[in-house]
């Protein structure tokens, strides 16, 4: 068996550019694209499902104002998840209207159980990186209900040829710890911004973490931080890398895996390297 490609390409909630993020059309049209993983933010309903959103609110996408952890996941499912791309110009103002129509799934909302089953469909391994969003507030609820349904997909430990993968990112180290005394074998990704990123141009890295996860506005600042972490026998991920620039950036520094809204960029520019 051929060794994994480096760097693995990540599609940052789905094919975020080109669909709307985070819904079943991203996901899919990143496997078409041949993303070799897919990053998505996990968010504890109001009865307990682990459902694929970034947001505390509904504000930012103009999609009402709701407050996602009082919500149901029937009343979740309700919303169109895709309206507010399509919109001119789009709520939050950070995002290219879609130009053209709607196609199926591009409202549809996920659950992490939902994402297992795609990647287990798709005719290639894939992994899965799932960001759990402010851990503290749910009191581990979050990270024990990430671990069920890792558990139960039998994601519990490093990618093995072949087969689909997982690893767990936070910006929280407790976070991490939390999951690491769950799922002792599954490897983590500490993910740090540009104002932490000091402390982690020396290989550093806590948590027990394996991989840093690093904002590309640390790697421009702090390019050193690669070697330094490989040296110290850690994975380098970058995160949200969606211009030429910085995915040349990343390919000449040799980190680990690029984290994209634009994956089919990102396996271009790797097969040109
Ligand atoms: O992949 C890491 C990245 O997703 C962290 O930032 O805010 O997009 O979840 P955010
Ligand atoms: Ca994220």
């Amino acid at each position: 068996m051929s060794p994994p490609p480096h760097p693995l390409v990540v599609a940052h909630r789905g094919s975020s550019i080109a669909r709307p993020e985070h819904t079943r059309a991203a996901y899919e049209l990143a496997l078409a694209e041949g993303a070799e993983a897919l990053e998505c933010d996990v968010r504890l309903t109001a009865d307990g499902e682990l459902v694929l959103l970034h947001d505390r609110t509904l504000e930012r996408t103009g999609l009402g104002d709701g407050v996602v952890s009082t919500m149901t996941l029937a009343e979740l499912r309700a919303v169109d998840w895709g309206a507010w791309r399509y919109a001119v110009p789009a709520p939050d103002g950070a995002h290219p209207t879609i130009d053209g129509p709607r196609v199926d799934g591009d409202g549809d909302l996920l659950t992490l159980r939902e994402l297992v089953e795609l990647a287990r469909g798709a005719s290639y391994p894939v992994g899965l990186a799932v960001e759990t969003k402010h851990p503290t507030r749910a009191g581990g609820r979050v990270e024990r209900a990430v671990a069920d349904v890792l558990r139960d997909a039998g994601m519990t430990g490093p990618a093995r040829p072949g087969a689909p993968w997982a690893r767990v990112m936070s910006f929280s180290h407790l976070a991490l710890l939390r999951l690491r005394t769950l799922l002792p074998d599954l490897p983590t990704v500490l993910l740090v911004g540009l104002g932490q990123s000091g402390p982690f141009r020396t290989g550093a890295l806590l948590g027990g973490a394996s991989t840093l996860g690093l904002d590309v506005a640390a790697l421009r600042a702090h390019p050193d931080t690669v070697a330094a972490q490989h040296e110290a026998g850690h994975e380098v991920w970058v995160w949200t890398v969606d211009d030429d620039a910085d995915i040349a950036r990343c390919l000449n520094l040799g980190v680990d895996a690029i984290i994209s809204n634009n994956p089919a960029r990102c396996l271009s520019a790797r097969l040109d390297v």
